[in-house]
This record gives C-alpha cells, structure tokens and sequence, in this order.
C-alpha cells in the first residue's frame, strides 16, 4: 500500500502540458474540494506561467523534470498528446510520484502495461484518465444492468464521431502526434462495450484511413459465445448523436447527449402495453464544470486511502481495452512511427 496523503490540507495537482484538455481538467480540479493546481509544466516556461496565473498560488515550470521533481506536487497530471505518455509517466512514477495519464495511456498496450507495472514496482497510484467510468450515470447504468433491471443483457451499441474537417496538423490526424480516431474516440466506444459485455470472443473491423494513414470511420462488431454482441462506431471526421443503447431481455437503457459524459438515462422496463413503462433519470451533476469532478474526485480518495489503483479504472481493463484497440488498428493496417 502505497503512502496515505493527509486529510487536513488539499491535494496538489501538477500538470505536465498546458492544452486544451489540461485547461477544462484544471478547472475541475479547482472546482473540487480538497484539490487544487500546485504546478504546470509546459515545454514554453511562458506559456506555463500564463497558465499558472489562473490558479491562486500555482507555480509554473518550463520543464516537465522539474515538475515532477517538486516536492509540492502531490500527483502529476500527464496532459499532452500520446506519444509523450510513456515516457512523462515513467519519468513521474520514477520520481515516486502518482500520475492520472490521460487516456490513452500510451500507444498501444505494451507500452500502458509497461507504465502500469512500473507504478505497481514503486508502490505508486497510476489511474488512465478514463472519466466515463467514473460518472454517476455510467454507474448507475452499471448497477441497474447487475441489479436486472432490464434481465439480461444481450447487447449493446455505442458511437462516437466527432465532425472534425481533415487537418493533416491536428493531433487527431498527425499519425506523428498519435492520430487516429481509434485512440482517441474509439477508446471510449471500446470501453464501454469492455466495461458491460467483458472481452469478445470475435471481432470484425473495417474502416475507413484518412490521407495520412490514420484510421478515420471505424466499424467493430463484437461477438460472444453466448450469443451477445456489441456494435461499436467512431469517427474522426463525421460528427454522429453519440449515443450509447444496452439492450436487454425486459428493456433497454439509451443515454442522453454524448455518452461518455451523458446528461441522462432513459430507462424502458417490460412491455409497454402491459404496464411497462419509461423512467428518466436526470444527471446528478448538471452545471457542475466540465464534468472531471468525480474522476478528480476518485482519484483524491485512492490517494488519501493509500490506494495505487482505482477500482473503478483498474490497470487490467485499461490494458486489455488497450491490446482490443491494438487489434484493431493492425486490421486495418496501421502503425505508429517506430511501432
Ligand atoms: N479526457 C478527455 O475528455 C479528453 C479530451 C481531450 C483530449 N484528451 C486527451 O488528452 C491528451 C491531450 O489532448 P489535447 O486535446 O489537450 O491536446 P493538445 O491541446 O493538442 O496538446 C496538449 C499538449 O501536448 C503537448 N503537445 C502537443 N503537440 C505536441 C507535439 N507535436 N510534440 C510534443 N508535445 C506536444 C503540448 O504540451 P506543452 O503545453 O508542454 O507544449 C500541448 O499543450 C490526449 O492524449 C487526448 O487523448 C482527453
């Protein structure tokens, strides 16, 4: 078990890259009690500290090695693209720090089994930044399936495309910056069919490659032994409701909005025309930021707990999420410089 942090002071967050997710997560991270922004870290020390300014006694660093060697930092925040993940997290884990990576956690899954067994060796909390799997409605979604409230599940569907116009630059397209809809929005999709269905034993995938090689429209059809099966879609460049539907002998659950981050659940039980009915449930917390507090706050209470892995994100789902993402991509061909 790993050191408890203290109850009686807030936990210090430090952020290696100042991006656009570092600023919606930090944000959350203030809006949270208990946590605040100790550093940021970016390779501009400019640019770190304007960053910096926003946070109330934030420190700000030029160098990802002097973050993570700050004594005031509590955990280190891994924000910047993929390909930066592996060695950022090795080098804050080395430093006997506890990292929140961003998913993916790396590349592909031997390079995330790499990250997750080192933290294990240094007795460090090490969390994939996968925050569907720890919002309220995911949960609930989770506890009605296990509780049967829609018997027993047969399947499930889920989407997510984007609508992003090709940009050979944007880290979503640039394979040399991890591009790619698989490890970006298919991680989610994956997740979610991992998350209730477990490991499939088939799977068929076909896409679609944009012009530099990175997949673009990907199609993952999932099936099992005992007859379940998942449909599963995203896209980088066509935009798509985003919905996630789990069908079940006695029902089905649709979320509202993007389903990763829903803003409800529609519940249907039975037989409608035999007193079976619809149930709506709203999102518990509506209009709270960005909607990072409860994997903020997850990941605080494994650190005050001693924890080094969430059991809400376990290490062996985000690497078996991972080697599906892995099998994916080799079907249809692509690979990441070096890879
Ligand atoms: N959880 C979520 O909801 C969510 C949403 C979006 C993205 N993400 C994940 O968060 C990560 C960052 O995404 P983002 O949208 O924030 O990306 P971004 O704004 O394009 O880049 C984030 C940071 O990565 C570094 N970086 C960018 N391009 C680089 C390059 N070519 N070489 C070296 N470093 C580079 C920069 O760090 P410096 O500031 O140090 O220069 C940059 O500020 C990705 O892994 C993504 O999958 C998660």
């Amino acid at each position: 078990m790993a050191a408890h942090l203290p109850e009686d002071r807030p936990i210090r967050w430090g952020l290696l890259g100042a991006g656009g997710i570092a600023r919606n997560v930090s944000e959350d991270i203030s809006r949270t009690e208990g946590n605040v922004v100790g550093a940021v870290a970016a390779r501009d020390g400019e640019r770190a500290a304007e960053f910096a300014a926003q946070f109330p006694g934030a420190t700000s660093y030029g160098s990802y090695a002097e973050l993570v060697a700050d004594p005031e930092v509590d955990v280190v925040y891994v924000a910047t693209t993929h390909p930066s993940h592996h060695e950022q997290a090795l080098m804050a884990i080395a430093a006997g720090k506890p990292v929140l990576v961003e998913k993916p956690v790396c590349l592909n899954a031997r390079q995330t089994h790499e990250v997750l067994a080192a933290a294990r060796h240094a007795d460090v909390f090490a969390m994939e930044a996968m925050w569907m799997r720890t919002n309220p409605l995911i949960r609930q979604a989770e506890q009605l399936v296990a509780d049967g409230a829609i018997g027993d599940l047969l399947g499930l569907r889920a989407e997510f495309g984007l609508g992003l116009p090709f940009d050979p630059s944007h880290r979503l397209y640039d394979m040399s910056n991890g591009g790619g809809s698989l490890l970006d929005l298919g991680i989610y999709v994956v997740t979610f069919g991992y998350l209730f269905l477990g490991r499939p034993d088939q799977v068929r995938t076909t896409g679609t490659l944009s012009p530099t090689g990175s997949e673009d429209r990907v199609a993952m059809q999932w099936d099992y032994a005992n007859g379940t099966g998942a449909r599963l879609w995203c896209s980088a460049s066509v935009s798509a409701p985003n919905q996630a539907v789990l069908l079940g002998s006695n029902g089905w659950i649709a979320t509202e909005g993007a389903f990763h981050r829903p803003s409800g659940l529609v519940i249907s039980q039975g037989d409608p025309s035999r007193g079976g009915g619809r149930q709506h449930v709203p999102d518990p917390i509506a209009g709270r930021g960005h909607g990072y507090g409860p994997e903020i706050a997850e990941v605080a209470r494994c650190l005050r707990a001693g924890l080094i892995e969430s059991p809400l994100v376990p290490h062996a789902d985000t690497i078996a999420v991972m080697a599906l993402l892995d099998e994916a991509r080799a079907d249809l061909g692509v690979k990441y410089p070096g890879e």
